[in-house]
């Protein structure tokens, strides 16, 4: 059952949320530190995890080793990396400009090559030397839900849910403001040792509700399962307020 998979937590606002997560964050950087010697972050587009990233370069900015941690972009729309719509300018203005982190760590997925989805899987296999067919092990995985049940640019119904072998997958989302993306799979986001989803706000909470009470839903987020990590669900209290119970 979904709720025996998954550790929930509800917080009294967007402000707690993030800066739980931010301290989770730091927590996991340390361990995997200790561990290897390296960090590996995959970061969520849309505007949810922004006070995370802002916590993680103000706050906490002391507190990771930025030399050895590698950023990594879990999708982003075709637009210019400095269009408003664009993930890795957010996630640039929030941290990256803050920190002092080597280019070669920041995973992004560059829409200006001829093409965008295999240039990013190549990069992926060669900065954690893998070889065709591996898939990362990223240490720890932000991620967030629309209210359609989408997650990263994974949408419901989309062939790119089916993608079994591809580390990062070309995704065309009718209906969303930007359509065309890059997204990475379902595969390469379950092998990550530790994900977390980002969910706040009112307009969520049906979905939530859906993912946690209906057994029929089949939402791309629900088809987010660490095949051998931990994950964690961390709510406010308004996207929590349909759910049937918290544990
Ligand atoms: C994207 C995101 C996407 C996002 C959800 C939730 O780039 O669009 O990765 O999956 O996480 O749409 O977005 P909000 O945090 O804005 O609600």
């Amino acid at each position: 059952m979904f709720r025996d998979e998954v550790i929930t937590r509800v917080f009294g606002s967007l402000y707690e949320l993030c800066e739980a997560t931010a301290q989770q964050i730091v927590n996991e950087a340390a361990k995997a530190m200790y561990t290897k010697g390296n960090f590996s972050l995959v970061l969520s587009g849309g505007t949810t995890p922004r006070k995370v990233y802002q916590f993680l370069s103000t706050l906490h900015r002391d507190e990771i080793d930025w030399e050895h941690t590698f950023l990594v972009f879990g999708d982003e729309r075709l637009v210019p990396p400095d269009h408003a719509e664009s993930n890795y300018r957010m996630v640039k203005e929030t941290l990256l400009d803050h920190i002092s982190i080597p280019e070669a760590n920041v995973l992004r997925i560059n829409m200006d090559a001829e093409n965008p989805c295999e240039d990013y899987a190549r990069r992926i296999r060669e900065v954690f030397a893998l070889r065709n067919g591996e898939f990362p092990k990223f240490d720890m995985t932000l991620l967030g839900m629309g209210e359609d049940g989408h997650t990263a640019s994974l949408f419901p119904k989309s062939p790119a849910l089916q993608e079994r072998e591809s580390i990062a997958i070309s995704v065309h989302a009718a209906g969303a403001a930007i359509s065309d993306r890059v997204s990475l799979t379902l595969p390469a986001f379950n092998n990550s040792r530790m994900i977390i989803f980002l969910i706040n706000g009112t307009n969520k909470a049906k979905v939530v509700a859906d993912v946690f009470d209906n057994p029929d839903c089949n939402y791309p987020a629900k088809n987010i399962k660490p095949l051998d990590g931990e994950l964690y669900w961390f709510l406010d209290l308004e996207a929590s307020a349909l759910l049937t119970s918290i544990v």
